[in-house]
């Protein structure tokens, strides 16, 4: 079977890592680099993790800098959620080999492009700053994209802003310039599509036991204890009924929508970014009653929790055919 050409743009960040785990995992891609971008954590750090995670996961591909800030907007970043490191203190090291490639991750995207010849897919789940550099400077870039799904997005309430989620958030500027470039196939998973999976505690309990021969292992425990010491915390501030014990996650969840579009269930709407609102800049605004003229984007309004679960398992399996 001919692998899916596909760029991953990202600002690693733990579900980040999470979701190129399953991108590799899934076996269906050739992924022909990985861009990263600020976010998270700053560009040096994501940009770092993005190199251990390509090492990490066998991935023979470029890893290209991207943007170091967003067009105008300046945000704070979340290492309250994703650790100083971005990548919940992971300790790890750079093989002496590990290498960034020459070049920005904008001009590689649409070079990519072109080589894949209308091909090439995009996955993008951090702020949009390098997809939406590569759409003004090159404005055909949307006719040689195959597929576009991002996370990012909040069709509901956000949780960066009170309608904005934290990727548009960080630069909604860049957002509004990719939802209006003409990604013919474009889907927006949003923070409503990400609360419609999760891992039960116990689905999530097997990632404490996974054997050390799994490449994830390591990573996976890392992510579960940080996450039980968060939820100690709040405990100890009488704040830890309130918290669940299931794993919810972000980015996997475009990963599991790129891998199987069947998963969900989509409605195609028109959409836009609101960049001037005191309020509400960074709300991605849709278009629900269809006044617009034309759609832009799909967005999933239902989700198969079950097929999500054993396409996360599936894809974590697949790491442990070969030892350490
Ligand atoms: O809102 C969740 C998104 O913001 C995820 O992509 C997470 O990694 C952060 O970038
Ligand atoms: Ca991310």
């Amino acid at each position: 079977m001919l692998k899916r050409p596909l760029i991953i743009d990202c600002d690693p960040g733990i579900d980040d890592a999470e979701c190129i785990m399953m991108v590799q995992g899934s076996g269906q891609f050739d992924i022909r680099g990985i861009t990263a971008v600020h976010g998270n954590v700053p560009l040096s750090k994501t940009s770092a993790n993005a190199l251990f995670l390509s090492k990490l996961y066998g991935i023979d591909c470029p890893v290209y800098l991207g943007s170091e800030e967003a067009f105008i907007q300046r945000l704070s970043r979340a290492e309250y959620v994703h650790g100083n490191n971005g990548l919940i203190g992971f300790d790890y090291t750079l093989p002496e080999d590990a290498k960034f490639a020459e070049g920005h991750a904008w001009d590689f995207i649409w070079e990519e492009a072109v080589k894949q010849n209308g091909e090439l897919e995009i996955l993008a789940i951090g702020p949009l700053t390098n997809l939406a550099i590569a759409v003004m400077k090159y404005p055909q870039l949307p006719k040689l994209v195959k597929k576009l799904v991002i996370m990012g997005g909040a069709a509901g309430s956000g949780n960066f802003g009170v309608y904005s989620e934290y990727n548009i958030a960080q630069d909604p500027h860049a957002c509004e310039i990719v939802l209006q470039a003409g990604f013919a196939d474009f889907t927006m998973v949003d923070l409503n599509a990400c609360h419609m999976v999760h891992l039960t505690k116990e689905e999530a309990d097997a990632l404490r036991t996974l054997p050390e021969t799994n490449k994830f292992a390591a990573l996976a425990k890392r992510m579960m204890k940080h996450e039980d010491s968060n939820r100690a915390k709040l405990a100890e501030r009488g704040q830890g009924t309130f918290v669940s014990e299931d794993h919810y996650t972000c980015d996997p969840v475009a990963a599991a929508v790129l891998i199987d579009e069947s998963i969900g269930q989509y409605v195609e709407k028109y959409a836009f970014c609101d960049c001037v609102g005191e309020m509400t800049t960074g709300q991605t605004v849709i278009d629900w009653l269809g006044f617009a003229p034309f759609k832009n984007v799909k967005i999933p309004v239902a989700m198969d929790r079950e097929k999500f679960v054993k396409m996360y398992f599936d894809c974590v399996k697949s790491y442990d055919k070969e030892e350490c």
